[in-house]
């Protein structure tokens, strides 16, 4: 595996991290997760826009944004990925000796990139997925994709754990989002989903999804939903750059609708799908 690690390709037995790098010390970092269709990124700008908001909302300066796109193609290249492509880009901080919490402005950024064939799950999207609910524990910040995700990963080990697909979070009673996904539902044939906000992570697929519900004159409110209303809902599905647009079926052992992906869900689906083909 070739992998892009502070401005070279190196394979991934000479890759070398220092242990005072900021990453490993504070999780003092961000990171994006993209993939290809048709062996073309997907929504490539709107990644590396959200990338940049992300850096400098924790104030890592990083200079090389717009020289991504292409090291990205390269290394998909290097691996010889057949298929489509993940995409797994992280920058940290750099490097503190001696541990300091503070940082320095010319601190040099530690740049990750690896890239590996993308594992699709299309009988999900079909048959539509089980969740659970947890609270969510995450800090304040959601809207920067943070390097540190122990809350996000300790819920959605209690999904794997239950043997469910997600875990959606809920804070002070209202639903904020999957633990990697965007949470949407729907009633009386209008779309609800959580605001722009500092409790979620602002989605790429949730943005486009919004833009095809305004192309499929579906009506959309941007509010928070009760958490005790969820299964009053007609339809539920999650949105992620994995999990595209993949019905939620039963939530907490309590099915939606008719346990069945539900028509706005799967109008929704196939106008994605249509957008994957034209790319
Ligand atoms: N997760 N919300 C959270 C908390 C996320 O981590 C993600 C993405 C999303 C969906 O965003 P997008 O549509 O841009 O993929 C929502 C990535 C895939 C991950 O952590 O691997």
């Amino acid at each position: 595996m070739i992998i892009w690690l502070n401005n070279n390709f190196v394979s991934l037995e000479e890759a070398k991290v220092s242990p005072f790098d900021r990453g490993f010390l504070f999780a003092d970092g961000v990171y994006e997760a993209m993939r290809t269709y048709n062996r073309k990124l997907f929504r490539v700008e709107d990644h590396l826009q959200r990338l940049n908001r992300s850096l400098n909302l924790i104030e890592i300066n990083f200079t090389g944004t717009d020289g991504l796109e292409k090291i990205i193609y390269e290394l998909i290249e290097k691996n010889n990925v057949k298929g489509e492509a993940f995409v797994y880009l992280q920058i940290t901080r750099g490097v503190s000796i001696p541990r300091t919490h503070h940082f320095s402005q010319s601190q040099n950024p530690t740049v990750f990139i690896t890239v590996n064939e993308l594992e699709d799950e299309p009988e999900k999207r079909a048959n539509g997925v089980k969740v659970i609910t947890d609270e969510d524990l995450r800090w304040l910040r959601c809207n920067i994709k943070s390097l540190a995700l122990l809350p996000a990963v300790l819920s959605k080990q209690k999904a794997v754990n239950a043997g469910v697909e997600e875990a959606i979070l809920v804070r002070n009673g209202f639903i904020t989002e999957g633990t990697h996904t965007n949470f949407f539902a729907v009633k009386n044939n209008i779309v609800y989903t959580v605001p722009e906000s500092n409790y979620i992570l602002s989605g790429i697929t949730r943005k486009v999804v919004l833009q095809l519900c305004n192309e499929l004159d579906i009506k959309v409110k941007e509010e928070f939903i009760k958490a005790e209303e969820i299964t009053s809902f007609d339809e539920c599905f999650i949105t992620s750059t994995i999990e595209e647009v993949t019905p939620v079926i039963e939530i907490d052992e309590q099915i939606i609708g008719n346990g069945k992906p539900g028509e706005i869900t799967k109008r929704l689906q196939a106008a994605f799908d249509k957008l994957k083909t034209i790319l």
